[in-house]
């Protein structure tokens, strides 16, 4: 989507839309008021009489009205003081869903007059929601060439000091559809060496970037025991990718980014249920969402060098795979009894964290699709955070609340550590039922003592099931949010 800033009046735009936004009572405001009055009252009218739905996040497209020289998308807000930043996001997003469904091409907003957050914020969020709700999964099924294409160009209401929050903006929309677009991919064409493609790609797009790549010898060289462990059964060979940003100073230390990139999880020998199991092509969102967050940091320059990793393995059972009982050794040295097959997250995530290490990051947060479990605690609205570092949580906790993609904490506390002890090895890669999101935790902070580190599960959050199947590109908005923080402090 091409963006641009506009501080023209709704009756000065020249559009083929303009969008404006209306709130279920009180006396209208800003373009719409503009509107209104140019129109002798037609939107006052058509809210009285029902024909506007002032709903939140409700779209009514009407294609003329008198003294109105384009189509007006009105974009409904509710209730004026119940409006939330959460609220906003969802608004714009629908607004540009609607014009997808239309012949409108370039559209002019307003909604960004609307009193809630700041300006930079409310232009910069405008422009992460219309560039991720403007994307279409189209790779694998014909498109019907009579349906309308997406909304193309959108001009944002404000003066040009706003370009910085746009052009950010629009960078974490095309990191959140990268995200997207890797995840719906099926698992038959993103396999680990399609993920090694894609970084290949963006290594060669994307300015002070370089990518290193190793393969199953040169993992196994490193003593990578864990991964390789559940790589052994999947034909299509496991490939660690570690992609570098260099936004920053030379020799300053990095962040460092840690992604799940199961390309698919049958669970392996300890098979998953025949229900839904299509679903686990998602799980490698965790690797999506930062090599998502990576394209996002590098396409706004931001002034930061960062490291992203990530492991990309296939899950599967065969007369090679690796069985419950094995014991692997790790990068790290550590021995690890696995006690189940479909614990595997936590097995490729803990040499990625190991070989991560050799950067002297001053963060270290990984991003994983790793238990069922933290669906059950958190569903679909908050990602599993967990760390030891209070003042990481809050930082986290904070960037995704700001950005409207938030996470919540749950405790490491060592009390949990003892479920995942063994009697054949330094730890099991179960620790039962309870508390399966913290165990899962506890196992990686076995690998990552000293670092100042987070987990975060997105098991929940990562994609949509039912009818809206597809990922949601998250937490690429929090994590981008989290890496701009780590500048301006
Ligand atoms: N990828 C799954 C976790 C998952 C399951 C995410 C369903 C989203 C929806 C992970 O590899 C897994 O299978 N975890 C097991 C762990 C268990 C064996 C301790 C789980 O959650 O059941
Ligand atoms: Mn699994
Ligand atoms: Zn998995």
């Amino acid at each position: 989507m091409k963006f641009s800033l506009s501080t023209a009046s709704a009756l000065d735009a020249n559009t083929e839309c303009l969008i404006v936004g209306l709130f279920k009572s009180g006396s209208l405001s800003g373009a719409a008021a503009a509107v209104d009055g140019a129109s002798n009252g037609a939107i006052t009218a058509l809210r009285d009489s029902g024909d506007i739905n002032t709903g939140l996040g409700q779209t009514t497209l009407l294609p003329r009205i008198d003294g109105i020289s384009s189509r007006l998308l009105v974009v409904g807000l509710g209730e004026r003081d119940k409006l939330t930043e959460q609220g906003f996001d969802n608004a714009c997003g629908a607004a540009v869903r609607r014009l997808g469904s239309s012949p409108v091409k370039q559209a002019h907003s307003f909604l960004t007059e609307v009193e809630v957050g700041s300006n930079q914020w409310r232009t910069r969020q405008a422009a992460i929601a219309a560039t991720s709700a403007a994307y279409r999964y189209e790779r694998t099924r014909k498109i019907d060439s009579s349906a309308p294409a997406p909304l193309a160009e959108l001009t944002l209401h404000g003066s040009s000091d706003l370009e910085a929050a746009m052009t950010q903006g629009h960078a974490i929309g095309i990191g959140i559809n990268r995200a997207k677009e890797l995840g719906n991919l099926p698992p038959n064409i993103c396999t680990p060496a399609y993920l090694k493609s894609q970084a290949e790609d963006m290594a060669a797009e994307l300015d002070k970037v370089s990518l290193e790549t190793l393969d199953d010898q040169q993992m196994e060289a490193l003593g990578m025991g864990a991964l390789l462990g559940v790589g052994q059964g999947s034909v299509n060979r496991p490939y660690l990718i570690v992609l570098s940003y260099n936004g920053g100073k030379d020799g300053d230390r990095p962040h460092a980014l840690v992604g799940k990139g199961i390309t698919f999880d049958t669970g392996g020998i300890s098979l998953k249920p025949g229900p839904a199991m299509d679903e686990m092509k998602f799980d490698m969102c965790g690797a999506a969402g930062v090599l998502g967050t990576f394209e996002a940091i590098a396409r706004m320059k931001l002034a930061i060098n960062l490291v992203c990793v990530v492991p990309a393995v296939e899950n599967m059972p065969d007369g090679k795979s690796y069985r419950p009982g094995d014991v692997l050794t790790s990068m790290s040295g550590k021995t690890i009894e696995v006690l189940n097959t479909d614990a595997e997250g936590r097995l490729i995530l803990c040499d990625a964290l190991t070989y991560v290490q050799k950067f002297e990051p001053v963060s270290i947060i990984d991003v994983a699709t790793l238990t069922g479990a933290c669906v059950i605690a958190l569903g679909a609205h908050a990602s599993g955070i967990m760390t030891h570092h209070d003042d990481l949580a809050d930082e986290l906790l904070q960037a995704g609340n700001s950005i409207c993609d938030r996470g919540w904490r749950l405790p490491l506390w060592d009390d949990y550590q003892k479920q995942i002890d063994s009697p054949f090895a330094d730890m099991a890669n179960i620790g039962g039922k309870p508390a399966g999101t913290i165990t899962a935790g506890c196992f990686l902070a076995r690998f990552t003592e000293g670092c100042r580190w987070a987990h975060i599960d997105i098991a929940g959050t990562a994609w949509h099931s039912g009818k809206n199947k597809g990922a949601t590109g998250r937490p690429v908005s929090l994590l981008s949010q989290y890496l701009i923080d780590q500048v301006a402090s």
